[in-house]
């Protein structure tokens, strides 16, 4: 058993959008041989395979909406890569993502540096100590300066940073990058079909001077010989720990620089690591099953509509048709048809291991953090919810439906596709979300999926804050004089929604013994 999980590397590629995370995804899989094309990114056949697009619409709108799941044997490596929606709006799906994954690879853009919503989800890598790798992209295109951009990377992501390969000058003057790991110079051929070419050069001979020109090759010594003077060496248990992040150049499109990352990565990255329930810390190479569910998705076949809970194993080892103990619900389940996935073809699996992420389906059995075990109450943490940034009421738009509607935003709630809370003033329902997309991807499946129909209505709020006290009487107090703003979340805890900040500081000072929490996790 220890041996098939050791050999498991669970990780997403983040990256703000465009930064190139689809395209190193796609030579990730050529690598692992699940598709046999090079380069190409449009072409429409890999697209197909490749791609997580599941939904109409984010065909329609090019946007990855969803989370899917790729898999594939590299070396004696298991490779297990989730993929995150690029779409800020889609953040909470990312963030929950990030929860079910041991290591993360970054994409960035070599023209622009650290974006917004690489930021942002580095402050949850961070939160997590999650294992960083940097892969800086687009080199084949006119590229900010390399101590430039470690300096950015270093200062805007919060990480101690250690080049392990540099690059030969950037855009059409682009000639490589030499690995300073393996001391070993890769030649650029920009080319997307073609495998590079490597020479191992010693840099104090000729063989370099040959290669790349004299002027080139003098530049490289002095960046070389600075680089081992300002950072120092690499070290494994500082990247372990989320302290440092090695950083690698390259062009995902021209498929180069990525089997370095990927030959370092399976070398370096970590195996699963233990996860923390509310109970103990559960250690993957535990004999009994353990798992929780990070995500619900619906549709993945369009040609049948059904659910697909994914499950991220955290110990031991799953079996098809075992008995396993749904802590929520308190009863027992067997799955007879768990899957593991590739975009889009999915196959059903026998047995899996701590590190998997299998699919079970599910038709409303399941909620975001529900915990399987072999019997143990275990209860899994850390899939926050966070304060959502936008509000609007739903309301029904065809009163001979009302009853596919309340189905409808229970599942997609169930889901986790946005924050539902319901008003105890007047009993309306306000949905939550980070931005604007997630309430026409709620509109778009309740009338594809439930035949419902819905309309949004304006409300003005800034934040919803879950609330408590230790004092009952003073939260009593607070509830009854804000009683047309309070709400209660799915679980029934008592949520205020403050319409502007200064609303909120005034509670907060008018009110001092209740707490007032942006997450629903505290
Ligand atoms: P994303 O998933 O992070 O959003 O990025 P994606 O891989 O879709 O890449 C975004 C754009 O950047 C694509 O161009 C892609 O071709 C381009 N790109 C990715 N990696 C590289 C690289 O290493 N070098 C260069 N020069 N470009 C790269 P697009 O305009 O969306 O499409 P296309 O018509 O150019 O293919």
């Amino acid at each position: 058993m220890n041996s098939e999980i050791e050999r498991r590397r669970t990780f997403a590629i983040i990256a703000h959008p465009d930064a190139g995370k689809t395209s190193l995804t796609e030579k990730l899989l050529l690598f692992g041989g699940q598709i046999q094309v090079a380069g190409a990114v449009k072409s429409n056949k890999i697209k197909k395979t490749a791609t997580s697009d599941w939904m109409d619409i984010e065909k329609q709108r090019g946007i990855s909406v969803t989370t899917s799941v790729m898999e594939f044997d590299y070396n004696d490596y298991k490779i297990n890569i989730l993929d995150t929606p690029g779409h800020q709006d889609f953040a909470e799906d990312t963030y929950r993502t990030l929860t079910a994954v041991d290591s993360v690879i970054i994409v960035v853009d070599g023209a622009k540096g650290v974006e917004t919503q690489t930021r942002k989800l580095m402050e949850v890598c961070r939160m997590r100590n999650t294992p960083v790798i940097i892969f800086v992209n687009k080199m084949d295109r006119e590229a900010k300066d390399p101590f430039d951009l470690l300096d950015e990377l270093e200062e805007e992501l919060v990480i101690h940073v250690r080049p392990l390969t540099w690059p030969i000058e950037s855009g059409p003057r682009f000639k490589g990058v030499y690995n300073l790991y393996e001391h070993k110079l890769n030649l650029f051929q920009p080319s997307k079909q073609v495998v590079t070419e490597k020479v191992e050069v010693d840099i104090n001979t000729e063989e370099l001077d040959n290669q790349i020109g004299v002027p080139l090759a003098e530049k490289l010594r002095g960046e070389l010989e600075l680089i081992d003077g300002v950072y120092p060496e690499f070290n494994v248990d500082e990247y372990l720990k989320g302290e440092m992040a090695p950083v690698f150049f390259g062009s995902a499109l021209n498929n180069f620089g990525v089997q370095e990352l990927l030959d370092t990565f399976v070398e370096i990255a970590p195996s699963p690591r233990p996860t923390k329930t509310e109970e103990r810390e559960v250690e993957p190479d535990e004999s009994k099953f353990t798992g929780f569910v990070f995500k619900i998705t619906a549709n993945i076949d369009p040609n049948h509509r059904s659910c697909i809970a994914f499950c991220k194993i955290c110990s031991g080892k799953f079996s098809r048709n075992t008995p396993y103990y749904h802590v929520r619900h308190e009863k027992t389940m067997r799955f007879s048809s768990p899957t593991q996935f590739m975009a889009q073809r999915k196959t059903t699996v026998d047995e899996a291991w701590a590190g998997d992420i299998i699919g079970l389906p599910d038709n409303g059995t399941f909620k975001i953090g529900d915990t399987l075990t072999e019997g143990e109450k275990l209860h899994f943490r850390g899939i926050p919810s966070f304060s959502p940034e936008m509000f609007k009421y739903i309301e029904n738009a065809d009163p001979m439906k009302q009853k596919q509607l309340a189905k409808g935003i229970d599942q997609l709630m169930d889901e986790g596709v946005a924050q539902l809370f319901v008003n105890q003033f007047n009993g309306r329902k306000i949905i939550g979300t980070v931005g604007q997309l997630q309430f026409e991807v709620i509109q778009y499946r309740l009338e594809n999926e439930y035949n419902a129909k819905c309309r949004w209505e304006p409300i003005s709020l800034y934040k919803a804050c879950w609330v408590e006290s230790d004092d009952p009487e003073e939260l009593e107090a607070f509830k009854k004089r804000k009683y047309q703003y309070m709400a209660k979340d799915r679980e029934g805890r008592d949520v205020f929604l403050a319409d502007s900040n200064y609303v909120l500081q005034m509670a907060q000072m008018d009110f001092k013994h209740i707490r007032f929490h942006f997450t629903s996790e505290f």
